[in-house]
C-alpha cells in the first residue's frame, strides 16, 4: 500500500519536474534559471520557483501578468536583456519580493511608484542601465530596502525628497551617473547608511552638512569627480569611517582639520588632485591608517607636520609629484611602524642629513628619479632595517664612501643613470661598490660621466691609476699642493704608499660642512692625507695610527682671519729666527774681537814685561 502511495507520488512529481520549460533550468531547491530566446517571463509552477534568475533573454517587457503566478518568488533577476519598458502595475501582485535585479538592460524611466507595493523588498538593482532621471517618489514607502544600486546610469539630478522613505538603507551606490549636485537634505534620512559611493560622477561642490547625519557610514567614495572645494567639517560626523576617497578631483585645497575626528579611518586617498598647498593642522589622529599614496598633485612641499597623526602609517607613498622640490627635515619624524617610503620620481633637491632619522624599521626607501645632487654620509645612518634602496637617476656625482656604514641589512641598491664624476674623490664610493658588487643591483649603469676621457666607464673597473691620481706624491705637503694647481683641486700625500686616496671634498659649502661633521664625530678614518683648496687640511687615520687633523673651512664666518693669523704667525716666527741668527753671529763677533785685543795687548805686556825684565 505504502509502495503504491509513494510510486502514485514519484508519479505526480515527475511530470512538475518534467514541466519546467526548455532554456530553463529549475532546482529543487526552488531555484529557476533561464536564458537564451525568451520574450516573457516562463510559466512555471508557483510552488517551485521562489528565486528566479533571467539573464541574457530577449525579454522587453514586464507587464502585470508578469509575476501575478509567482505567488512564492522572493528574488527575481532580469539581466543583460532588452529589457525597456517596466508597466506601472508590474510589481504589484509581487508584493512579497525581496530582492528586485533589474541590471543591464535598457530601462531608460521607471514609473513613479512602480515598487510602491514591494513593502517586503530588501535589495534594488537597476545598474547598468540608461536612466536620466528618477521621480521623486520612486522608492516611496520601501522601508524595508537596505541595498540600493543605480550605479551607472545617466542620472544628472536627484529630487532631495527621493530617499526619505529607504531609512533602513545600508548601501547606496549612485556612482558612474552624471549627478553635478547633491541636494543638502538628500542623505539626512539615511542614518543606517554604511556606505556610500558616488565615485565617477561630475559634482563639483558638496554642500556643508550633506553627510552630518551618517553617523553610521563606514564607507564614503567621492572620487573621480570635479570637486573643487569641501567644507571645512564636511567629514566631522562620521566617527567610524574606515574608507574615505577624495582622489581624481579638482581640489587646490583642503581647509584646515579637513580630516579630524575620524579615529577609525584606514585608507584615504588624496591622489591625483592639483593640490597647491596643505595646511598646518589637516590630519586627526588616525592610528589605523595603514597606506597613503599622494601623487600626481602640484605639490611644491608639504607641512611637516602631515603625517604626524597617522602612527600607524605601514607604507607612504610620495611620489610623482612633479613640482615637489622639498621635504621638511621632520616630517617623517613620527611614523615608527612605516616599512615602505616611496619619493620616487619628485623633483627633490636635497635631503636632510636628518630626514629619516627616525624611520628605524624602513625596509624600502625609493629615491630614484629626484635631481638629488649630494647625499650626507650621516642620511642613512639609523636605518638598520632598510633592505632595499633606490638612488638611480639622479644628479649625483660623489656620494661619501661610509654613507652604507650603518646600513648593515641592505640587500639591494640602484645607483645608476647618475653623472658620476670620477676624479680621485670618487674612489671611497667606488671601493664600496666593489666590495658590494652584488648588491648594488644595476652595476653595469653605475657609469662616470666626467671627466671625458673616463666618460661610460663603469665604477666597478676604476683603479686608482686610470684616475691619474693615487701613488703619484711621495714627498712633503709642498709637492701635493703644487699638485693641486696643475692635476685637480684635490692633492694628496698618502702615509702609506699603498693605500687608496679618499676625500669627501667637493668645492661645494654644504659638502665641506659634512666633511667637517664626519672628521669630528665618525669613527671611520682615512690613511689620507687631503687638501682642498689650499686652506683646507682633513688628515684621517683608517688603521688607527696617530691622527694629525687641522682643518679650517674654506667658507667659514673665521676662515680668512684664521688665514692671516697663521701667516703672521709663520712670518713673526721666521722674523724671530733671522733676528735671533743675526744677534748671534754680531755676538760671536765682538767676542772674537774682545778676544783679540785681548791677545795684542797681552803680547805688549809680555814684550813690555820682558824688555823690563831685561833692564833689570
Ligand atoms: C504545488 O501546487 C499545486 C497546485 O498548484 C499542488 O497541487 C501541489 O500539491 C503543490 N505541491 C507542493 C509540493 O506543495
Ligand atoms: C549574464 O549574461 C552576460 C552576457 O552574456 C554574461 O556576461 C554574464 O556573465 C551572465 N551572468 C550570469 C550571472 O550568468
Ligand atoms: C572603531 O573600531 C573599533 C574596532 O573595530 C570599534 O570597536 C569602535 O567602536 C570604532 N569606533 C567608532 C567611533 O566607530
Ligand atoms: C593630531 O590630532 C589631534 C587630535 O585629533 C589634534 O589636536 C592635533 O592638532 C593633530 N595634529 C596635527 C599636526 O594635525
Ligand atoms: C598643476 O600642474 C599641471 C602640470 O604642471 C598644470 O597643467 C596645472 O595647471 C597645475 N594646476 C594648478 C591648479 O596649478
Ligand atoms: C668633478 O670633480 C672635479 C674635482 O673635484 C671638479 O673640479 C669638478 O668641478 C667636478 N665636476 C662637477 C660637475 O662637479
Amino acid at each position: 500500500m505504502w509502495f503504491i502511495l509513494i510510486l502514485l507520488h514519484m508519479g505526480l512529481q515527475l511530470p512538475l519536474s518534467l514541466s519546467c520549460p526548455s532554456r530553463c533550468v529549475c532546482f529543487p531547491n526552488g531555484d529557476v534559471t533561464c536564458t537564451g530566446a525568451i520574450t516573457e517571463i516562463p510559466h512555471l509552477k508557483a510552488n517551485q520557483t521562489f528565486r528566479l534568475k533571467l539573464n541574457n533573454t530577449l525579454i522587453t517587457i514586464l507587464n502585470p501578468q508578469s509575476f501575478q503566478a509567482l505567488v512564492f518568488l522572493q528574488r527575481v533577476q532580469i539581466s543583460h536583456s532588452p529589457l525597456a519598458t517596466i508597466h506601472p502595475d508590474a510589481f504589484h501582485s509581487a508584493s512579497q519580493l525581496r530582492s528586485v535585479v533589474l541590471s543591464s538592460n535598457l530601462i531608460s524611466a521607471l514609473p513613479p511608484r512602480v515598487f510602491s507595493s514591494l513593502w517586503n523588498l530588501e535589495q534594488l538593482h537597476m545598474d547598468g542601465n540608461q536612466l536620466m532621471s528618477l521621480h521623486a517618489d520612486t522608492f516611496k514607502e520601501l522601508g524595508s530596502l537596505t541595498d540600493l544600486n543605480i550605479k551607472k546610469n545617466q542620472i544628472a539630478n536627484l529630487d532631495a525628497r527621493i530617499f526619505q522613505d529607504v531609512t533602513s538603507l545600508n548601501h547606496l551606490n549612485l556612482c558612474e551617473n552624471l549627478l553635478q549636485k547633491i541636494p543638502q537634505m538628500l542623505f539626512h534620512n539615511l542614518k543606517q547608511l554604511k556606505s556610500l559611493i558616488l565615485y565617477s560622477n561630475q559634482l563639483k561642490t558638496i554642500e556643508e552638512g550633506s553627510f552630518d547625519h551618517l553617523h553610521n557610514l563606514l564607507t564614503l567614495m567621492l572620487h573621480k569627480n570635479q570637486i573643487q572645494e569641501i567644507p571645512p567639517r564636511l567629514f566631522w560626523h562620521m566617527p567610524s569611517l574606515l574608507t574615505l576617497t577624495l582622489s581624481g578631483n579638482q581640489l587646490r585645497y583642503i581647509p584646515r582639520e579637513t580630516f579630524y575626528y575620524l579615529p577609525n579611518l584606514t585608507k584615504l586617498t588624496l591622489y591625483k588632485n592639483p593640490l597647491i598647498s596643505l595646511p598646518d593642522q589637516l590630519v586627526g589622529h588616525m592610528p589605523r591608517l595603514q597606506e597613503l599614496y599622494l601623487y600626481n598633485t602640484n605639490l611644491t612641499t608639504v607641512p611637516w607636520n602631515l603625517f604626524a597623526n597617522m602612527t600607524g602609517l605601514r607604507a607612504l607613498n610620495l611620489h610623482f609629484n612633479e613640482k615637489l622640490t622639498s621635504l621638511p627635515k621632520d616630517l617623517f619624524c613620527c611614523l615608527p611602524k612605516l616599512q615602505k617610503l616611496s619619493l620616487k620620481t619628485n623633483i627633490l633637491q636635497d635631503l636632510h642629513q636628518d630626514q629619516f632619522s627616525a624611520l628605524t624599521n624602513l625596509k624600502t626607501l625609493l629615491l630614484s628619479g629626484n635631481k638629488l645632487r649630494s647625499l650626507s654620509a650621516k642620511i642613512f645612518q639609523n636605518l638598520h632595517s632598510l633592505t632595499e634602496l633606490g638612488l638611480s637617476n639622479n644628479k649625483l656625482n660623489n656620494l661619501p664612501g661610509d654613507i652604507f656604514v650603518h646600513v648593515t641589512a641592505l640587500r639591494s641598491v640602484t645607483l645608476g643613470s647618475n653623472p658620476w664624476n670620477c676624479t680621485c674623490s670618487i674612489l671611497d664610493i667606488a671601493e664600496w661598490i666593489i666590495e658590494n658588487r652584488n648588491v648594488v643591483t644595476d652595476l653595469h649603469d653605475v657609469l662616470c660621466h666626467e671627466p671625458y676621457y673616463l666618460l661610460n666607464k663603469q665604477l666597478v673597473v676604476l683603479t686608482s691609476d686610470s684616475l691619474k691620481c693615487g701613488v703619484t706624491t711621495t714627498g712633503d705637503l709642498a709637492s701635493c699642493f703644487t699638485g693641486t694647481i696643475t692635476t685637480s683641486n684635490v692633492a694628496t700625500n698618502t702615509l702609506s704608499p699603498t693605500t687608496i686616496l679618499s676625500s669627501h671634498l667637493t668645492t661645494t659649502a654644504s659638502t665641506t660642512e659634512e666633511v667637517h661633521i664626519d672628521v669630528t664625530k665618525s669613527s671611520v678614518f682615512y690613511d689620507t692625507v687631503v687638501l682642498v683648496n689650499g686652506p683646507d687640511i682633513v688628515h684621517n687615520n683608517r688603521h688607527q695610527r696617530w691622527v694629525y687633523l687641522w682643518t679650517v673651512p674654506t667658507t667659514g664666518l673665521y676662515s680668512g682671519f684664521l688665514m692671516a693669523l697663521h701667516v703672521v704667525l709663520i712670518v713673526t716666527s721666521v722674523l724671530l729666527i733671522i733676528a735671533n741668527a743675526y744677534a748671534l753671529y754680531r755676538l760671536h763677533k765682538a767676542l772674537w774681537e774682545t778676544g783679540m785685543t785681548l791677545t795684542r795687548n797681552q803680547t805688549i805686556i809680555t814684550k813690555r814685561l820682558l824688555s823690563f825684565n831685561g833692564k833689570l
